[in-house]
Parts: C-alpha cells; sequence; structure tokens
C-alpha cells in the first residue's frame, strides 16, 4: 500500500508564509509523498515561490509538483524550478521521477497539460495557425503524458496534471469554459500509458472523484474542491482509499496571516 498526501491551486503570494508548513508536521506517519497539482503561485513569481519553497524545504516526505497556467504568468519558470529544486521540491514539467517506498516502487509521472475540451465539445487541429499551435500543444502534453508513463516500470504509475483529463471533475464549472479546463486526449494518454491513478487541478469549482474511459481514479485535487490542506489516498492493487479524515481539517487560505488576495478563477 501507498499513501498519497495531494492538493492542487494552493496559490501561493508573498504574504502566504506558513499556510501549509504547519500541516506537514508528522505526515510521514500518514503519507509517504506529497504531490501538488500545480498553480502554486498566483502569477509566477519568484518573490512567491521563494516564500512556498522555504515552507515546503522542511517537508518529511518526499514532494513532488508540476506547475499550473498562473505559474507561467510571469514567464520564470526556470528560475521558479531553480528554487523549489533547491528546496528538495521535485518538479516535473515532462519527467517522471521514481519513489521507492518500503518494498514497493512508485513512479511519477508529471506534466501541466493543457486544454482543448472533450468528446463532442473539442478543438481540432485545423484551420488557423493559432488553434492549430493550440490544439498541437495538447497532444504534445499527452504524448509526453503516454510515453512517460509506458516508460515507468514500477509496482505503482502516477499521473499527475494540472489541467483535467475528464469532464466529471469539471461539474459546477461553467460548461462553456471546459475547453480551458482541459482535454480528453489526456485521459486516453492516462489509459494507455497505464496509470493507476491520476491527479489534476485547475477546476477550482468542479468535483473531487472521477473516472477515466479506461476506469482510472482521477482525482480533482484543487484546494477549494477538497478544502483541506491535502487529502490522502490509499491506494494498492486492489484499489483507492480516501481517508476519510485528512489530518489537516483547516482551510489554509483562511489563516490569519494571510492577507485577502483575490480569488483565482483556475
Ligand atoms: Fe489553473
Ligand atoms: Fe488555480
Amino acid at each position: 500500500m501507498i499513501r498519497i498526501a495531494a492538493v492542487g491551486d494552493i496559490h501561493y503570494d508573498r504574504r502566504s508564509s506558513g499556510r501549509i508548513s504547519k500541516y506537514l508536521t508528522g505526515l510521514e506517519q500518514h503519507a509517504d509523498m506529497l504531490l501538488l497539482a500545480g498553480d502554486l503561485t498566483q502569477i509566477g513569481t519568484v518573490e512567491e515561490i521563494s516564500v512556498l519553497a522555504n515552507d515546503l524545504a522542511e517537508a518529511p516526505v518526499p514532494v513532488v509538483t508540476v506547475y499550473g497556467n498562473h505559474d507561467y504568468q510571469s514567464n520564470q519558470q526556470e528560475q521558479l524550478t531553480e528554487i523549489l529544486t533547491r528546496a528538495g521540491v521535485n518538479v516535473l514539467e515532462g519527467k517522471s521521477l521514481t519513489l521507492q517506498i518500503g518494498s514497493q516502487s512508485v513512479g511519477i509521472m508529471g506534466l501541466k497539460g493543457f486544454g482543448g475540451g472533450f468528446v463532442g465539445a473539442c478543438g481540432s487541429d485545423f484551420g488557423e495557425p493559432e488553434m492549430k499551435a493550440f490544439i498541437r500543444f495538447t497532444k504534445s502534453q499527452a504524448e509526453l503524458l503516454r510515453t512517460g508513463l509506458l516508460n515507468l516500470k514500477t509496482d505503482y504509475k502516477i499521473a499527475l496534471t494540472h489541467y483535467s483529463p475528464v469532464e466529471e471533475t469539471l461539474l459546477g464549472e461553467k460548461k462553456e469554459i471546459y475547453p480551458f479546463l482541459g482535454s480528453y486526449l489526456l485521459a486516453e494518454a492516462i489509459d494507455e500509458g497505464g496509470a493507476d491513478i491520476a491527479f489534476h487541478g485547475h477546476a477550482h469549482h468542479g468535483l473531487e472523484k472521477g473516472l477515466t474511459p479506461g476506469g482510472v481514479p482521477v482525482r480533482n485535487v484543487a484546494l477549494p474542491v477538497i478544502r483541506h490542506a491535502f487529502n490522502i489516498y490509499s491506494l494498492n492493487k486492489d484499489g483507492l482509499t480516501h481517508h476519510p479524515r485528512p489530518m489537516a481539517t483547516n482551510h489554509p487560505t483562511s489563516h490569519p496571516t494571510s492577507q485577502p488576495t483575490p480569488e483565482p478563477a483556475h
């Protein structure tokens, strides 16, 4: 059995210090790793990520992250990765990581993903160069995810993205924006790559639970959805168990040291 703590869309700003770190103490007793499903920051600045890196530096379990759209806003991904890496955080943007948990190996393939929509209501690689570029980028992300998962020869395989692979976890969002929240191509990659579970964020108003067409459990762990510092899931070969009482029960954005900031939409 492996135990996965996961959350997305924590949207740190320069005043967020301490928001997550207080929940990390003793985490090793409950989870083997902490996965972050992107949108670590509000606008992807060095200042914001430094606050988060400082909080994560003392994490007692491996921390693995992908970026979200907000983390790209300031075009500083290289600096962000440097700062997070220095703090011991594993940044996966199109790469995988293998962790050894006791006698079991766990492979995590991570990338941001992208939009495009879902079967019956999706963009296609046709027409203007801008439209082709949009859908071709999603296709390239899906292909990276598929091959990355296939290349993992581990006991467990986890897909970690920011954008959603399925519609189910978007329920509650406006239908009109589904094409900007995810793509069915990511679900195809998850199924073909043989993932045991997929985590994503981005859909702040969506639902937690979904399933790919191939039957892989999908969990939207966006903070406004799970409303905990993180959720903890136990995974074994018989399936997935969601711990009914995650160790942290406060919504971290309500921490009194946080100044009010505009609630990001996604
Ligand atoms: Fe997002
Ligand atoms: Fe977000």
